[in-house]
């Protein structure tokens, strides 16, 4: 009875719950995993390459008490994969996630994309920390833009980013002032929080193998991060563009949290991955008490309406 909804470019997802890309998403059983448990209301796709890609060597992914840290390095089955899942009709809205190992790339994926039957949302991963020698597009603010001009010249299609954490209020500035810029459906924030490091002290070692032991890190360690760049990205973007909000969800208490920072849909990774699909059934039952307590029926009580004091 609680209306639990959100829109994107008009499309509905009956459930705010996502995963966020990378986790449990990178085969058609996974997803469709995803898509038939009853409180998700829609998927993200593993980021897709023009071509099929191993990823970095293992061990890559390390599960700490407060979260997780990942070099992946985009181990994907490419782009023809995904976009032949995302073709079939499904009964909840898809978002085609894409990064290309270059902005030639990223052009020539979502020319493939314009050119395809594919109506859905589209989402460019403008954030991998963990693909050697290529940084993060989206700390490119000149770059960014040059990109999305190039992009939207050709590409008609809804069409969302990822970014990466930012922080500092003059940067939040910056990437808004370009992303306004451009008819984007949404922005998903956060990635993980780049080339973080672990350091296991009894075996005086790191313990991820890529990139001498650098990751992106996931999980409750980067809610604030997290909440902060949704909020301060929701109070610079047009209304236009909604807000995924990704990035430390653990409790109903938390997926609040995004929405009262503004986020239309909220995604959940790590947890994720830690507890499998039963987590959205306990994020789902949490959130609804504290709504329920509040006399809340639907998100739009609340989102956005974070108070200052
Ligand atoms: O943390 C991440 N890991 N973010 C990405 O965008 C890609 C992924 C990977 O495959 O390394």
């Amino acid at each position: 009875n609680l209306d639990l909804s959100g829109q994107i470019n008009g499309q509905q997802f009956e459930h705010l719950f996502l995963n966020a890309s990378g986790v449990h998403c990178q085969s058609t059983t996974e997803l469709d995993d995803l898509l038939n448990h009853p409180a998700v209301g829609g998927i993200v796709t593993k980021s897709a390459t023009l071509e099929k890609r191993d990823g970095n060597p293992a061990p890559r992914y390390y599960e700490l008490a407060d979260g997780s840290i990942n070099s992946m390095g985009l181990p994907n089955f490419g782009y023809d994969y995904y976009i032949d899942y995302v073709k079939q009709s499904h009964a909840k809205p898809t978002i085609l996630s894409v990064a290309g190992l270059s902005a030639a790339d990223d052009v020539q994926l979502l020319h493939q994309i314009q050119a395809s039957d594919y109506a859905g949302l589209t989402e460019l991963n403008l954030s991998c920390p963990n693909v050697i020698g290529k940084p993060q597009m989206a700390y490119d603010y000149a770059g960014t833009e040059a990109l999305l001009k190039e992009i939207f010249a050709f590409f008609k299609k809804p069409l969302g980013v990822k970014l990466p954490p930012y922080f500092d209020l003059v940067h939040f500035d910056q990437i808004a002032a370009v992303l306004n810029q451009f008819p984007l459906t949404h922005v998903n924030t956060i990635n993980s929080v780049g080339n973080g490091l672990w350091v296991d002290v009894a075996s005086e070692s790191v313990v991820i193998k890529p990139k001498g032991g650098f990751g992106g890190l996931g999980g409750r360690m980067v809610l604030l991060t997290a909440l902060a760049n949704v909020r301060a990205l929701r109070q610079r973007l047009n209304d236009s563009i909604k807000i995924i909000g990704t990035g430390g969800v653990k409790t109903g208490a938390d997926v609040f949290a995004h929405i009262l920072c503004g986020a239309e849909l909220v995604s959940v990774g790590t947890q994720l991955q830690v507890e499998g699909l039963s987590v959205y059934d306990r994020l789902t039952t949490e959130l609804s008490r504290i709504m329920a307590d509040k006399g809340y029926h639907s998100l739009s009580d609340f989102r956005g309406k974070l108070k200052t004091i």
